[in-house]
This record gives structure tokens, C-alpha cells and sequence, in this order.
């Protein structure tokens, strides 16, 4: 149980508004923001060299952080600056030339695809069960040798949905495919482990569910992966002619980046297992469910989540209003949601006919009574 006015008194932006963008980007809370101007304000004495030189200690401690949220070991963990950049570090890794195939999720996100399909690399949609999760025996259908990589979305952009994963990835081991999980909306959200989920690389964000700052990421990755650019971080240039690249997942890292965002990321996480994932997990899919049964409920709102068992992403659509406008007078109203669009998700969208959908997420920190009251506006407008 999660000890909500403890979790509220710690997210200074909760009271004011009804905040539901967690999926978006999510309040940051007080130790995290504590973590970051305080080393902002360190720097401003003493400049960004000797203030990181000061906290090398927790840096460090970041990588069994981190590794604590993803199941891995601390030699598995890079930190980026998102997801995106993650799941391009892990795919450039795999070294795909123009013609191999990739299979892909119909809920694929558009920077995934994009990378694919600006690398040569031909993509094929794996069709979703009548739930709306990837359909396991499709998949296996599809699997060849030819296939160098599947991709696989655990919690879409656009929706409730939950995908398999250690299914999806023992089937594509066993033709010798790469799985790349984009756990970016999973991540601080559901438990994960990278030992047991079996995938190459698990590609997340700060932002989002874990609650860190802007501008961070992290990526967990195979030790046999290894990095094709690197620079100053990922290897050591020991002779004119000799280099050596770092041994375990810091060889996917740069040299250069914000100490006071890794520093805030390092405690969001830290905030985030003290809580417990699964006690995360828990308070939010009793929040999004409360939100999905009240919305269904009024008649003109449809919610247009997939999947058997949901995570706190929350699709819906108001008749005859776009979901811009929805969007801007819940903002009016003091409710804080935003809109996905078919161009993030176009394999999904497009199959279902869909343009934009109005996105509430709640956290464990917004009250059931702000749920309420987010419904009540809904029927206001
Ligand atoms: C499913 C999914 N994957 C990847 C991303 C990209 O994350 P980032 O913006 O941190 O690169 C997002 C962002 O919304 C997302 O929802």
C-alpha cells in the first residue's frame, strides 16, 4: 500500500491541478527536483568539473539503482538521454543491413519504426490477437532466420495495452532473431526483469512513469551487444594506435552529459523502489480502471484501450469534439491530459481507423476523488 498523503506531500504540482500525463511527462517529486537544483547550485560555485567530481560516489551507485528497477546487473546499464536515443544505441548495435527483417508490433512506436525504415531494413507487422496484444502464434508463423530482429512494444503510446514478453522473446530466439523491448511507458510503471523478460536490450525513459528529470533515459543491454560509435566514456584511447573499449554497458555512454539530471534520475528511481514497483503497479491500474468505468459511463465517450489486463494508459474519445479541444478546455478546467496521434502509432491507428485520442494517465498520486472529479468535468464540457 502506498501511503497516498505521504506520496502527495512529496508532488508539489498534485494540489492544483488533476494532473493524468504521466504517460506524457509526469511531477517530478520534491526529492528528485532537491537532487537537481542542488547540484545546479553546486556547479554555479564551483563549476560542473569539481561538483561531478564530488558526487562520483552516487553516480556510480546509479548503475545498481537503475538495475534494481530493470532486473539486470549494473554492468548491463547505460544511461542516455531517452528512450529513443536507448533503442537507437541497441539497434545500431545489432548492425542490420538494408534487406534484413525486422518484425515489428502493430502498436510500434513511430521513432522504432522510423529508425527501420531509414536504415533499409524491411519491416513486417506481427497481427495482434483479439485481445489486441501480439498474436504469439502469428509471430510464430513469421519467424525465420531471415528475421535479425523483433521488436516489441510492452506498453504502447497510445493505449492500456500490456504486450507479452518473454513469449515473444523465446520465439525469437529460437531463430536467432534480437529482441528489443521499448519498455519507455512500462518503465517505473510494471515490474520488469531483464533476466527473466529473456530480451537483448530493455530501452526506457526518465520522464515518464519513473518520474525523473527531462532529457534522461537508460538502456539495459546484452554484454555480447556492444557499441559500433563510441567516444571518450565508451573507450579509453590508450596508445596512438590502440584503444580499448569499456568492458560492460557504460562502452554505450558519451562523456559529455547533465550530472544534475543523471542525479535526479538516480533518486526518481530510488523513490520509485522504495515505494515498490509492484505496489506502483497496483495503485495505478486501480486508478486507470476507476478512470476507464467512469468515462464508459457517459454516454458520447468511448474508451478505446486493447488488451486483457491493462496498465494505466487511458484512450478515449468525445463524440463530435476533437481530442485537441477536449484536451485545451480540460486544461481550462484545471486537468492536465494530452492527445495521441496516428502518426506515433501508424500500424495501430490507421487498422482501427483512428486520427487522435485523448490520453488520461494517472499515477499513484493522483486521489480517487481527483478521478471523480476529472469525470465530472468530462461530462461538464
Ligand atoms: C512507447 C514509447 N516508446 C518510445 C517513446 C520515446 O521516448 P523518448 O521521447 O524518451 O525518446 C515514447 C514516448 O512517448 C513512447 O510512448
Amino acid at each position: 500500500m502506498i501511503d497516498l498523503g505521504a506520496v502527495r506531500a512529496d508532488t508539489p504540482g498534485c494540489h492544483d491541478l488533476i494532473f493524468l500525463d504521466n504517460a506524457g511527462s509526469s511531477l517530478p517529486p520534491a526529492p528528485v527536483l532537491a537532487a537537481v537544483q542542488s547540484h545546479l547550485a553546486r556547479e554555479a560555485v564551483v563549476g560542473g568539473y569539481r561538483a561531478a567530481a564530488e558526487r562520483r560516489s552516487s553516480l556510480e551507485e546509479g548503475y545498481s539503482v537503475l538495475a534494481s528497477l530493470l532486473g539486470c546487473s549494473p554492468t548491463e546499464v547505460a544511461f542516455t538521454d531517452s528512450a529513443s536515443r536507448s533503442w537507437l544505441l541497441a539497434v545500431d548495435a545489432l548492425g542490420l543491413q538494408p534487406g534484413d527483417r525486422a518484425l515489428v508490433p502493430e502498436v510500434e512506436y513511430h521513432s522504432n519504426a522510423l529508425a527501420l525504415m531509414n536504415l533499409g531494413v524491411s519491416i513486417s507487422v506481427v497481427p495482434s490477437d483479439a485481445s489486441g496484444a501480439m498474436d504469439l502464434a502469428a509471430l510464430e508463423s513469421m519467424l525465420d532466420p531471415s528475421v535479425k530482429l523483433v521488436s516489441l512494444v510492452h506498453v504502447p503510446t497510445n493505449g492500456g495495452l500490456i504486450n507479452p514478453v518473454s513469449s515473444v522473446a523465446a520465439l525469437a530466439h529460437s531463430v536467432g532473431a534480437s529482441v528489443i523491448l521499448d519498455a519507455c511507458q512500462s518503465l517505473g510503471q510494471l515490474p520488469l526483469s531483464f533476466e527473466s523478460l529473456g530480451v537483448d536490450a530493455i530501452t526506457g525513459t526518465g520522464r515518464k512513469w519513473i518520474r525523473g528529470p527531462r532529457g534522461t533515459g537508460v538502456l539495459a543491454i546484452r554484454s555480447s551487444l556492444r557499441p559500433r560509435l563510441v567516444d571518450g566514456r565508451g573507450a579509453l584511447w590508450d596508445s596512438p594506435s590502440t584503444f580499448t573499449l569499456e568492458k560492460d554497458a557504460k562502452a554505450f555512454e558519451l562523456w559529455e552529459y547533465s550530472v544534475a539530471d543523471r542525479l535526479g534520475l538516480i533518486e526518481a528511481a530510488r523513490y520509485a523502489l522504495n515505494l515498490g514497483v509492484s505496489s506502483i503497479a497496483s495503485e495505478i491500474s486501480s486508478r486507470a480502471s476507476l478512470t476507464r468505468s467512469l468515462l464508459s459511463a457517459i454516454p458520447g465517450v468511448a474508451v478505446h484501450d486493447l488488451g486483457r489486463s491493462l496498465a494505466g494508459i487511458v484512450s478515449f474519445s468525445v463524440d463530435g469534439m476533437p481530442a485537441e479541444t477536449v484536451r485545451d478546455r480540460l486544461w481550462d478546467l484545471g486537468v492536465a491530459v494530452s492527445v495521441t496521434y496516428d502518426t506515433s502509432t501508424q500500424f495501430d491507428m490507421t487498422r482501427r481507423g483512428l486520427h487522435s485520442l485523448v490520453r488520461a494517465s494517472p499515477h499513484y498520486f493522483v486521489s480517487p476523488d481527483q478521478i471523480h472529479e476529472f469525470v465530472a468535468k468530462i461530462r461538464e464540457i
